[in-house]
């Protein structure tokens, strides 16, 4: 089939799209989104600040606005993201020690208790390691109530929602020789050895001049698969333009193909007008819609 979901499926992957709740009513994005993709991300609207403003007082107004469209279209979704050190309400960004662990959990509960059955994929935690050498974790106040924070934060999830395959997501983990890379993959694989639930590790993908595309990349999805879990592509854009771009997108998709264990692909956003990037066309469709070169590419390579 001439679209990127139809493509996708023939090898039983999927395809996704991150979406904003505020854009629903653009006609031009839905159309594009409705025949292209198959599974949807919230931007930001499942995010901790957006569903816990208020401690213990959850508003799923927004991540229903995106449920509700994928679901009366067809599309599976996508959790993200659980438990972050980004776009935490103001009253977490304050907490600490116990009380802040207590209330991570709690957030972990709630809101995967609430979207219970409905999410295919939650990233449960986002973000938990430093970048550089060294494969510290990262600083932040979730880092600082202890190591066990992020297995803690998978527990909770996997008893509030079972069904979910709960997935482990960061960014410049793509590059095997990177230490960040190895030491999630380190982390992973603990996890599996002692039974903490992880069923995927989700790659961002944000490629650009300083975190480029690596052909290691490749290694980087069968390494991580080796150890049981699935691998998924969950935020992929690609700074640049024209073939070059267009040739980055199709090494991307041939590597997931490369790998059984790789069951799907979520670019970050529709149009490059879209991105969250300030600058730059990382994107599969330019600012009107239309269908570039790295679409393209993307399908063929598909
Ligand atoms: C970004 C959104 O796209 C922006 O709208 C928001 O202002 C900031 O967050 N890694 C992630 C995503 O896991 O949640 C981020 O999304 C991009 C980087």
């Amino acid at each position: 089939g001439a679209t990127l979901q139809a493509a996708a499926a023939r090898t039983g992957r999927y395809f996704g799209v991150a979406l904003a709740a505020g854009k629903l009513n653009d006609s031009t994005y839905t159309t594009i989104a409705n025949r292209e993709f198959n599974m949807v991300t919230a931007e930001n609207e499942m995010k901790m600040d957006a569903t816990e403003p208020n401690q213990n007082q959850f508003n799923f107004s927004q991540g229903d606005r995106i449920l509700n469209w994928a679901t009366q279209n067809g599309k599976q979704v996508r959790g993200h993201a659980l438990a972050w050190h980004s776009q935490q309400p103001g009253w977490m960004q304050n907490m600490s020690g116990t009380q802040l662990r207590n209330a991570m959990l709690n957030h972990v509960t709630r809101v995967a208790t609430y979207y219970k059955g409905k999410i295919h994929s939650w990233d449960v935690v986002n973000e938990a390691f430093a970048d550089g050498n060294g494969g510290a974790r990262r600083d932040s106040n979730l880092q600082r109530t202890g190591d066990d924070w992020i297995e803690a934060a998978f527990r909770a999830a996997r008893a509030a929602d079972p069904g979910a395959k709960l997935c482990y997501n960061d960014y410049n983990t793509d590059n095997w020789t990177w230490d960040k890379t190895q030491a999630v993959y380190r982390m992973v694989r603990d996890f599996k050895s002692r039974g903490v639930p992880i069923d995927c590790v989700g790659f961002q993908s944000h490629f650009n001049a300083q975190s480029a595309y690596n052909s290691n990349y490749r290694t980087t999805l069968s390494s991580f698969a080796a150890l049981g879990v699935e691998v998924q592509i969950t935020e992929l854009d690609i700074e640049g333009s024209g073939q070059q771009q267009a040739q980055t997108y199709a090494n991307v998709v041939n590597d997931c193909l490369a790998v059984p264990a790789c069951k799907g692909i979520t670019v970050w956003g529709v149009r490059d007008s879209d991105s969250w990037r300030s600058y730059g066309t990382p994107l599969l469709f330019d600012n009107s819609g239309n269908k570039k070169e790295a679409y393209t590419a993307t399908l063929n390579a598909l």
